[in-house]
């Protein structure tokens, strides 16, 4: 079915230029994941676009504060709904977004049929939180999807949604050098991917099966894909079991 679904992302979306909007009281943190492999390629061959938004650029206040204590008296500090409001206005006001999007661990749990889908977007905001979490009227008046990268908690947004973005950016067509090289990849089809190997064929002893020396096409690809079951099966019952 993800197959189908990247054929025709290929073919539909030949055209697709995404942009991405993060906002975050670190853009800093994106430096390094966004200047390097799959993503600066992306960024170089002109597919995708990536701008961050200091949050606290948007602050009305004399310190330029971005959070405050919450109501009710609980332990912690709330991000603040003006900056935040102010800066997806001011987005909002310039093109049309597909989503804005909150990475919070409250929300859909990632995984590689949104990744497929949220690949097709043009336009999207991603706002990192930090803190106990946002004003819950942030949630009501702006974001349109939570997504949560697994069922821990990080000390920030920011690190999921580098997470996210890498995830989205290597499906667009004419970022991956071999189109086919994101069909073949683990969960494409509910499947983890067979083991793979490089020459030398025979290291210390240890060596390659003898199948993927044979030049056999077809019998390649049988092996590989009796692998990719077996794999499954005993790494992640659960997949297998959604076949
Ligand atoms: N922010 C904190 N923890 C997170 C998670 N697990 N996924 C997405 N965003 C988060």
């Amino acid at each position: 079915m993800f197959k189908n679904f990247l054929r025709f992302h290929t073919f539909a979306q030949i055209q697709i230029k995404m942009r991405i909007d993060i906002l975050t009281i670190f853009p800093e943190m994106f430096e390094g994941p966004f200047s390097h492999s799959i993503i600066k390629r992306a960024k170089e061959k002109n597919v995708v676009e990536i701008f961050t938004h200091n949050i606290r650029d948007y602050s009305t206040s004399k310190h330029k504060s971005v959070d405050d204590y919450p109501f009710g008296g609980d332990a912690g500090m709330v991000m603040m709904i003006e900056p935040i409001a102010l800066c997806i206005e001011k987005l909002k006001s310039e093109r049309k977004y597909d989503e804005v999007i909150y990475m919070s661990p409250d929300g859909e749990l990632l995984d590689q049929k949104l990744s497929n889908k949220c690949s097709l977007f043009n336009n999207i905001i991603i706002l990192c939180g930090h803190y106990k979490g946002i004003d819950e009227r942030i949630s009501e008046h702006f974001i349109t999807k939570e997504i949560s990268i697994g069922d821990y908690v990080l000390s920030g947004g920011e690190l999921a949604a580098a997470v996210f973005c890498d995830s989205i950016i290597r499906l667009i067509p004419g970022v991956l050098n071999d189109e086919t090289s994101a069909l073949s990849d683990s969960f494409q089809d509910n499947l983890l991917s067979p083991p793979v190997y490089t020459r030398p064929a025979d290291f210390r002893g240890w060596k390659v099966p003898e199948i993927l020396l044979s030049g056999n096409e077809k019998l390649i690809k049988e092996w590989q894909m009796e692998k990719a079951i077996e794999r499954t099966k005993q790494r992640r019952q659960g997949l297998f079991n959604s076949h």
